[in-house]
């Protein structure tokens, strides 16, 4: 039996008080002191993962009370090291790996300092994250009629450690790449680096203009607040939004039914996996970077797979490669915590002006 752990936190004080009830009239400010002081703690026991070549895994996931605008805002030290605390407590679990969940990867150094306090390997889980964006983008893409080759993609947080490889894998596929983000010198070398592959690439601070004509748009920044609204997409666009908390405004399920947004890095897991902890997505399925931590103990990797905000393309083969062999799948589209049906999506597209396929 293999064993890993992996490192949760809530997203947003709403994750709080779904998870507290009794705490849930507290204001903002008491509810955040609250997480402050409180040490990592055992979520729950994960059990029943087999995998497709006969592998077995158990785990825990373990709660590291912050959330993401606190993760962010809070000194660097005091938040890294409860992220520290948080993997010593995988290690003392049992765990052989450990993962870092949605801002315990995106603060500080991607894991480096984590790694090098504890004794077992740490993966932040970014290199599965991007093989399953760019998945399902492309997937999206092909439901609402669109030929990638003939598409203007945009990458929203390029210059980000997922951002930076899915840009370069849109690069070779597309016609033309908007690489949008905040710091236009680096976006403008990430551009000059990718000159000469097939789509022509551009870079923007403004995110309105980035998005007017883009077919597809990946959005994997690390906002903690909604930065694209209903009015910044195109008719029959497809939006793959990886990033936790989302950054697609929920106006945009409202007031837009000619738009596919789907959610990014959903993975159904083999087996009668039991995570004893409801983090909102159906049985059996999980996100990208909890199923990479899972991925690499059952195929016995103990090491650091995904570490640091470097990814290389031969990361993202590899751990795709590895959750072939292993029966790890994208799974179902879901929009705003909802599944989508085919009949949903073939109203999206029909709306958008798009024939039936
Ligand atoms: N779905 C999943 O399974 C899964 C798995 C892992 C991670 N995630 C999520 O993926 C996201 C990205 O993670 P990461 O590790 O790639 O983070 P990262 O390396 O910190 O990169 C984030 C990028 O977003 C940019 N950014 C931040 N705020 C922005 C804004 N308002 N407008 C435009 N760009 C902005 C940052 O710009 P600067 O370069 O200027 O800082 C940075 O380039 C996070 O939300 C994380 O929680 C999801």
């Amino acid at each position: 039996m293999e064993r890993f752990a992996f490192i949760l936190h809530p997203l947003t004080l709403d994750d709080v008080r779904r998870w507290q009830p009794a705490v849930a009239d507290r204001p903002d400010a008491v509810l955040e002191k609250m997480l402050e002081g409180m040490p990592p703690f055992k979520v729950s026991h994960v059990t029943g993962i087999r995998s497709a070549a006969g592998a077995e895994a158990e785990g825990w996931f373990v709660g590291c009370p912050l959330t993401a605008r606190q993760m962010m805002a809070l000194d660097a030290d005091f938040v890294i090291k409860k992220i520290i605390e948080a993997a010593a407590m995988a290690e003392t679990l049992g765990a052989g790996i450990v993962g870092l969940g949605a801002f315990t990867a995106v603060v500080g150094d991607g894991g480096i300092t984590v790694s090098r306090n504890i004794n077992i390997p740490v993966t932040t889980g970014n290199s599965y994250t991007v093989a399953t964006a760019v998945e399902g983008a492309l997937h999206g893409a092909e439901l609402m009629g669109i030929d990638p080759s003939a598409a203007t993609v945009a990458v929203v947080g390029a210059n980000g450690s997922i951002g930076k490889v899915c840009s370069c894998i849109m690069a070779d596929k597309t016609a033309a790449l908007k690489l949008v983000g905040r710091r236009i010198e680096a976006l403008e070398a990430l551009a000059a680096d990718l000159d000469g592959r097939k789509a022509v690439v551009s870079a923007t601070t403004d995110i309105k203009a980035g998005l007017a004509a883009a077919d597809i748009i990946l959005t994997v920044t690390s906002a903690t607040d909604v930065i694209i609204e209903a009015d910044d997409l195109k008719s029959g666009a497809v939006v793959c939004d990886v990033s936790r908390p989302r950054n697609v405004s929920r106006q945009v399920s409202e007031s837009r039914n000619d738009v596919l947004v789907i959610e990014g890095g959903v993975v159904a897991v083999p087996g009668e996996v039991e995570f004893n902890f409801s983090f909102g997505f159906p049985p059996r399925t999980a996100y990208a970077c909890m199923s990479e931590t899972i991925l690499l103990a059952l195929d016995q990797r103990y090491e650091s797979f995904t570490l640091g905000k470097d990814i290389s393309l031969k990361q993202v083969k590899d751990i795709s490669a590895m959750a072939d062999r292993h029966g790890f799948k994208l799974a179902g589209f879901r929009s705003f915590e909802r599944a989508l049906s085919s009949e949903q999506i073939a109203a999206i597209r029909r709306n958008a002006g798009r024939s039936a396929l």
